[in-house]
């Protein structure tokens, strides 16, 4: 049987990660600034996780939401200290993209409304509902296809408020990366969450803070949304919340309550998740790194702006987009194959970082070294 090809990929096998390095079948060390898709937050086999993970596994690995798991209420806990959201409830699922189905189709059932408010640029997955709420006609199949979202310019006040004037009764809820990730890293503006806030309050609507990849402290801020120091009704999360292993959730507000059989899943909050989760969240608060993700992301921001080159360096903490001009395209590829350091990719020209929340000075010199070397060889070649 082959695999189903749907991903172009590297030629490299990683077979070893410690902290912000991976190791691939021959040994060569790369520097990882890209965690697997944001993913990798407290770093790779981080000793605290290995030790919980373990530990759980030799007393239980799953059993379903049949029955009382302790652990969810501890997760929940923490999460909601940590996040500052401690009236919030919690529903674990698998995935970004769950979390967000659900977030979407909870803020339906909550008002009963169709219509969904997504913007330019946004990335909320693959699933159905989230994948009509994403701005890529490209994976939207035909089955997918509804009438029911509305794609908005982001940042824009006035489409926002005419969109509301006009169809104020008929939407249910809006649905916002605090930073767009796959969108190539744009900060949402402090006013415009502001303003989402205050018309979904108007209106009735539920307001959603994807927080699946910006979230989870990559911002300098548990919520990247917290800058604009609104409450959104529903956060979603998944990539940082398990360091790899397979969780997502949505925090949900005291005003949405729950029924019997409303949301459901086999897999969500299954015991090894929740460890995996609490493992994570417990590294965060012992090893402040929230307080670093904003503290080593400002001096990458800042060290970035003196590159001449650079078009403009764009995000929040650990969630950073350098736009290069078209004539330097090939440096996240040589980056990756000359230098060994793992970034990522938004559009054509964007380098993303996304590494882990506790990277030091050391690897962010490194990178800033290596970046400067590739751009003075591609000036030469010029
Ligand atoms: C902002 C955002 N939302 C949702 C998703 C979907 O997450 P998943 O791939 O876990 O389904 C992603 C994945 O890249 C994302 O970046």
């Amino acid at each position: 049987m082959k695999l189903f090809d749907v991903y172009p990929i590297n030629p490299i096998e990683i077979v070893k990660g410690k902290g912000s390095y991976v190791y691939d079948a021959n040994g060569q060390e790369y520097l990882d600034l890209y965690g697997g898709h944001a993913v990798i937050s407290i770093g790779h086999s981080h000793p605290h996780y290995i030790h919980r993970i373990t530990d759980q596994l030799n007393k239980l690995g799953f059993y379903s939401n049949s029955i009382e798991i302790p652990l969810q209420s501890q997760l929940a806990e923490l999460l909601g200290k940590i996040s500052d959201k401690k009236d919030y409830q919690l529903f674990l699922c698998n995935s970004g993209a769950e979390a967000n189905e659900n977030a979407l189709k909870l803020a339906s059932f909550y008002n009963g409304r169709k219509k969904v408010i997504a913007f330019k640029g946004a990335f909320h997955g693959r699933t159905s509902l989230a994948v009509s709420a994403t701005d890529n006609p490209k994976i939207i199949a035909p089955v997918n296809e509804t009438d029911n979202v509305i794609f908005l310019p982001f940042n824009d006040e006035e489409a926002l408020e005419k969109t509301f004037a006009e169809q104020g009764e008929l939407i249910s809820s809006v649905i916002i990366e605090g930073v767009q990730g796959v969108g190539g890293i744009r900060v949402a503006t402090q006013s415009f969450l502001q303003k989402i806030r205050e018309l979904s309050t108007q209106y009735n609507a539920i307001f959603i803070a994807d927080s699946v990849q910006c979230g989870y402290g990559r911002s300098g801020k548990f919520y990247s949304h917290d800058y604009a120091e609104v409450d959104a009704d529903i956060y979603s999360m998944a990539k940082g919340m398990g360091n790899g292993f397979p969780i997502g959730a949505i925090s949900i507000s005291p005003k949405i309550k729950p029924w019997f059989g409303e949301l459901g899943t086999t897999f969500g909050g299954n015991h090894l998740a929740c460890v995996a989760a609490l493992a994570v969240l417990e590294t965060m608060e012992k090893e402040q790194l929230i307080q670093n993700a904003a503290e080593i992301g400002d001096y990458l921001k800042t060290e970035l702006q003196r590159f001449d080159e650079i078009k403009e360096v764009r995000g929040n903490g650990l969630m950073i987009g350098i736009e290069l001009p078209e004539e330097f395209n090939q440096v996240k590829k040589d980056l990756l194959f000359k230098n060994h350091i793992f970034t990522g990719e938004a559009k054509p020209n964007v380098i993303r970082l996304l590494p882990a929340l506790n990277i030091g000075r050391k690897e962010a010199d490194r990178f800033l070294e290596a970046l400067s070397e590739r751009i003075r060889s591609y000036k030469v070649k010029l």
